[in-house]
């Protein structure tokens, strides 16, 4: 075993971790963990401590740990080719034989697959691609993009700018002036309690009709939407609300961006999230699933409207000018269809759907009634426990009080890892897929506990 007493000191000396108090850090006074090994849905420090992962990772892990059929695939690929590089029309059998297999599992009406490394730098690809297209289509003031409060879509300068979230924007000169933000879509926060589900889509329609009527939609290129919102809270969609924003896009000729990276291949039961709730996206953005994380891989998949523009502005311009040394990179790309193929075998996405169910079910019955629970929602192998001061009047707890990331430390206490979201007291999960009904019980369990600790 790993046993390096120096590694704390080490780890506080010369890592820069992110996401992390830096000060703190550096002080000793924030807790470092070192993990050592992994299998299932459990994984292990070095110390000795075995955690059951109920976040998979950052939602990334979805079928598991210590997968030995992706690791030997990786290990193949290094052996035989470690690397070329994909420009000017070179490629690898890997990243060919992954291309076809995401657009063969993709919603109808796309056309290509760009390979990046991460979630950011693909939705960076996707913002270069629609200034591109509108430039190629001489509409040079048609470049705004839409993002909604809440979203995540990465942490880059136009990524970070999309993130509606304050912590990725205050002190870093963000967001960038062509991005623009509406309202989330979250039931559970509406403005006034009164409305019904329905109403509070309504509502989010006419904010996004009066953003556009303010901005002019001759100004605006794309809307960039998670089908469920992930990192700013785990949200389903109120009731009909991805078909009503659609049509409003299509009146406005605004590019729909579908941010898949967390709800791609499987998190939701379904194969992507634009099929779950009927939207017809131009671009969709993957990474984490695609390659349950084993090796860094992202993608951008172009529509056929889009992908005709691109054809067309190389022969006006000539080669498109984009491109990273590592875009389709054959380890990435093993390990991809490695784990799109133990997805099929395994049917994993049909135990994401039930396994999902019950959890989000079971943790429902388990903790509904408490009076700081104000609200459990969920959508496949995705569930949230919001906490409230008072559930009669909602009224929120003091940021200060930080009570969701003290249930989030009780819970792994006790072994488990949930996710303290970053805005707001909510608990988050997002086990891998092959999580069995006894773990899912074991989560469940503990959580109960945690929350009577800290909050009777
Ligand atoms: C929906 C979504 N988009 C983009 C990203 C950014 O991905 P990455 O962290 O790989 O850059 C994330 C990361 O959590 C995400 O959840």
């Amino acid at each position: 075993m790993l046993k390096n007493d120096q590694l704390d000191q080490w780890d506080r000396e010369n890592f820069f971790h992110p996401s992390t108090h830096l000060a703190q850090f550096a002080r000793g006074e924030a807790p470092n963990r070192v993990i050592r090994t992994a299998s299932g849905s459990h994984i292990e420090d070095r110390d000795g401590n075995k955690l059951l992962d109920a976040f998979a990772g950052l939602y990334c892990v979805n079928v598991g740990y210590g997968r030995q059929e992706i690791a030997e695939a990786i290990a193949a690929q290094a052996r035989e080719l470690a690397y070329y590089h994909a420009y000017v029309g070179h490629g690898t059998e890997a990243s060919i034989t992954l291309s076809k297999m995401i657009l063969d599992r993709a919603p109808k009406g796309m056309s290509k697959v760009y390979f990046g490394l991460g979630g950011s730098d693909a939705n960076e690809t996707n913002i270069k691609l629609i200034w591109y297209y509108n430039n190629i289509l001489g509409r040079p003031e048609k470049k705004k993009i839409i993002s909604r409060w809440r979203g995540y879509h990465g942490s880059g300068l136009m990524t970070g700018s999309l993130t509606g979230l304050e912590l990725f924007h205050k002190k870093f000169d963000l967001p960038m002036e062509q991005v623009i933000h509406t309202d989330a879509p979250y039931y559970f926060r509406r403005p006034d309690l009164n409305m019904s589900e329905e109403q509070f889509t309504a509502h989010c329609v006419a904010e996004l009709e009066a953003l556009i009527e303010r901005e002019g939609a001759d100004t605006i290129a794309a809307f960039v939407g998670e089908p469920v919102l992930g990192t700013g809270g785990i949200v389903p969609p109120p009731a009909g609300y991805w078909p009503a924003i659609q049509e409003v896009l299509n009146k406005h000729d605004i590019l729909l961006v579908a941010d898949e990276v967390v709800t791609g291949f499987g998190r939701l039961g379904s194969m992507f999230g634009s099929d779950h709730y009927g939207m017809t996206p131009d671009l969709i953005t993957i990474a984490k699933g695609l390659t349950s994380a084993y090796a860094p891989l992202s993608g951008s998949i172009v529509g056929d409207k889009m992908w005709k523009v691109l054809e067309q502005g190389t022969d006006e311009t000539g080669p498109i000018g984009h491109g990273w040394t590592y875009s389709a990179h054959p380890i990435g790309a093993a390990a991809g269809i490695a784990n799109l193929k133990l997805i099929d075998d395994l049917n994993l996405i049909g135990n994401a759907g039930s396994v999902g169910a019950y959890l989000n079910t079971a943790m429902k019955d388990a903790l509904g009634d408490h009076p700081n629970v104000g609200e459990i929602r969920g959508e496949g192998m995705l569930c949230a426990v919001e906490f409230v001061k008072d559930r009669e009047t909602r009224t929120f707890f003091d940021a200060g009080d930080k009570v969701g990331a003290r249930i989030a430390g009780a819970l792994v206490a006790h072994g488990v890892i949930g996710r303290a979201m970053p805005q707001g007291d909510i608990l988050g999960f997002a086990p891998p897929f092959c999580l069995t009904q006894a773990e899912a019980d074991e989560v469940i369990a503990k959580t109960a506990t945690a929350v009577a600790e800290i909050l009777g």
